[in-house]
């Protein structure tokens, strides 16, 4: 049994609906409170023994690159103002050297497409992807819960949880064969069913464990939903010789790519932290109130 060593992170992406916030800025910057959310993403694959972190990076993403840098010009800074707490977070964010690396997708083909261009970095090994985007708050570390369900069973693994009906459109959808405990045994999996053949409410969310075979099926994938290169398509090619289970996790995950998502992923977190949370309720109180 392989250990899950690396994690792709897919930062590819326009991000076009947060424009124009995102023309010149890497929406998975935005932050959460005061970190953006691909920290909170790289923090999660840390905590959950990942050694290798591969980004898949395309135009205009370079912050994201000096985001995990040094900067030298803010620690002197920051030293030189006694501001010690300071400097240690942002020095906390500096990854042993050479464990990150990136790769270029050159066109945002589609998620598929972001995975198959990290295909070198990863090799002949199993592997986690996380989306920045699905940002998940609370509850366990889900890669962790994820990577502890993988040792028992091997094959292609996903986070899943359950979306409204008429939501199902947007997201990779399960066709279930049954449940053990946390885990969903799948059958299959569709891109972006229509609600009425939509073969359950069970959504597919940004957390994945694949095999290293699906570079092979990524290889000769054509356009599927959205007309772009579809990650959820390969996983169900791969059925059955590769099993599919779905991980039911136990935090709270929030979709950051919306706007909604996005602002309610900031309240929540405001409101879990100490230092926030009684203005921050103090200040939202009139706001609702006058609603
Ligand atoms: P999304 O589809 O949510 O991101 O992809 P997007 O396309 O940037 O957003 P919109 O719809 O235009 O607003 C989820 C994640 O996959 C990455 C994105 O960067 C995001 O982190 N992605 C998506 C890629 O890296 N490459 C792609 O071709 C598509």
């Amino acid at each position: 049994m392989s250990r899950i060593r690396k994690a792709i992170f897919p930062v590819a992406g326009l991000g076009t609906r947060f424009l124009p916030a995102t023309k010149s800025m890497p929406k998975e910057m935005l932050p959460i409170v005061d970190k953006p959310l691909i920290q909170y993403a790289l923090e999660e694959a840390d905590a959950a023994g990942i050694e290798q972190f591969i980004f898949v990076t395309g135009r205009g993403k370079s912050a994201i690159e000096d985001h995990f840098d040094h900067s030298l010009e803010v620690e002197t800074l920051l030293r030189q103002r006694d501001q010690a707490g300071e400097l240690e977070n942002l020095r906390s964010i500096i990854l042993t050297p050479g464990s990150i690396s990136y790769t270029r997708q050159q066109e945002p083909l589609g998620l598929g497409h972001a995975v198959w261009c990290a295909r070198h970095h990863i090799q002949n090994e199993p592997f986690a992807v996380l989306l920045a985007d699905d940002f998940i708050h609370g509850g366990a570390n889900c890669l962790q819960e994820m990577i502890e369900a993988y040792e028992n069973r091997p094959g292609n693994m996903v986070a899943v949880m359950e979306v409204a009906r008429e939501n199902v459109s947007k997201y990779g959808i399960i066709d279930a064969n049954g449940e053990e405990g946390n885990l969903v045994l799948a059958k299959g999996v569709v891109e972006k069913p229509h609600p009425d053949a939509a073969p359950s409410n069970l959504a597919v969310i940004g957390r994945y464990i694949l095999e290293p075979g699906i570079f092979d099926v990524l290889s000769g994938q054509k356009k599927g939903a959205s007309g772009e290169i579809q990650l959820t398509d390969a996983i169900a090619h791969m059925l059955p010789e590769t099993p599919l289970h779905g991980v039911r996790f136990q935090g709270t995950r929030y979709d950051c790519g919306s706007k909604v998502g996005y602002l309610t992923a900031n309240m929540a977190v405001g409101l879990s932290r100490r230092d926030l949370k009684d203005a921050l309720a103090q200040n939202l109180a009139p706001l609702l109130k006058n609603m």
